[in-house]
């Protein structure tokens, strides 16, 4: 267990994302779909989400949602199982705490769940004031955990590898003052952005060749449902990534998706 640590740690730190095959075992993945099915709704519906600390399944047992606390302790043990908090604390090098648990799901569609896109991109709005811009640091490492198999236009989140570096300068040359904030949640909207400010890029990585992967990885992605970047998993696989890499979640075209996700961030007090 400690070398594949080792790998996801670093796959996640070098390319963003790290695919994990039967991070579940075949048990595991029947018990949290039978568990879960009862909160497969619509995303956003606050019964998709569960507790992250004790205090708060404490406060679901005061409000007597015995289901929301039987569920929350049942998933604060897979985390625990799992090693999740001490995998995320490990890739930012800085302890972390657990700041999102939710069940997302998608049923059969057309269309894709989410187009290319960043997070924390301050959902691509027009304008923003400097006082809201968030410290570079301040993003999620996620733990997407399917309860239903994906694959290529069916429910993958596609990433683009090591793009999760560029947008880290971005977030930074914000935060800094040395760029000026323009929409950027879009994949044209961020290519626009970068090509603008190369020179703030290339300066920032010392040369050229991330920012030449970057662009060559973005070619043509929206000119197609399908990319070189999609892939196949079953239930009970898992993929860890950076929210801040370009990513998309493509079509549930085949079979409704569901998703357990964890959500882990550095604490506040430990952001400089
Ligand atoms: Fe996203």
């Amino acid at each position: 267990m400690e070398n594949l640590e080792f790998i996801i740690i670093k796959e996640v730190k070098e390319r963003g994302i790290y695919k994990f095959k039967s991070f579940l075992t075949d048990c595991e993945t029947e018990k949290f779909k039978n568990i879960l099915s009862p909160f497969f709704k619509d995303k956003g519906n606050p019964e998709t989400y569960f507790p992250t600390t004790s205090k708060k399944i404490f406060y679901k047992f005061l409000k007597l949602d015995f289901k929301k606390v039987m569920t929350g302790m049942t998933l604060r043990r897979l985390a625990e199982k799992k090693k999740l908090e001490h995998i995320s604390s490990e890739i930012f090098k800085k302890n972390s705490y657990n700041n999102m648990i939710d069940c997302y799901y998608s049923p059969k569609s057309n269309s894709n769940v989410l187009p290319w896109h960043v997070d924390l991109a301050y959902g691509g709005k027009e304008n923003i004031s400097h006082s809201e811009i968030i410290h570079p640091d301040s993003f999620s490492i996620k733990f997407f955990i399917y309860l239903t198999p994906v694959g290529p236009n069916n429910g993958c989140t596609s990433f683009v590898p090591e793009s999760h570096k560029v947008t880290y300068a971005l977030r930074k040359g914000l935060k800094d003052n040395v760029l000026a904030y323009e929409p950027h949640w879009s994949l044209d909207q961020l290519l626009n952005f970068i090509k603008k400010n190369i020179s703030y890029f290339e300066n920032y990585f010392k040369g050229t060749e991330i920012l030449n992967n970057f662009f060559k990885n973005t070619e043509d992605l929206d000119n197609s449902n399908i990319s070189k970047f999609d892939f196949f998993m079953n239930s009970g696989d898992a993929i860890i990534f950076d929210e801040g890499g370009l990513h998309k979640g493509s079509m549930p075209s085949q079979n409704d998706r569901a998703v357990l996700r964890f959500h882990y961030k550095i604490k506040k007090e430990l952001l400089n």
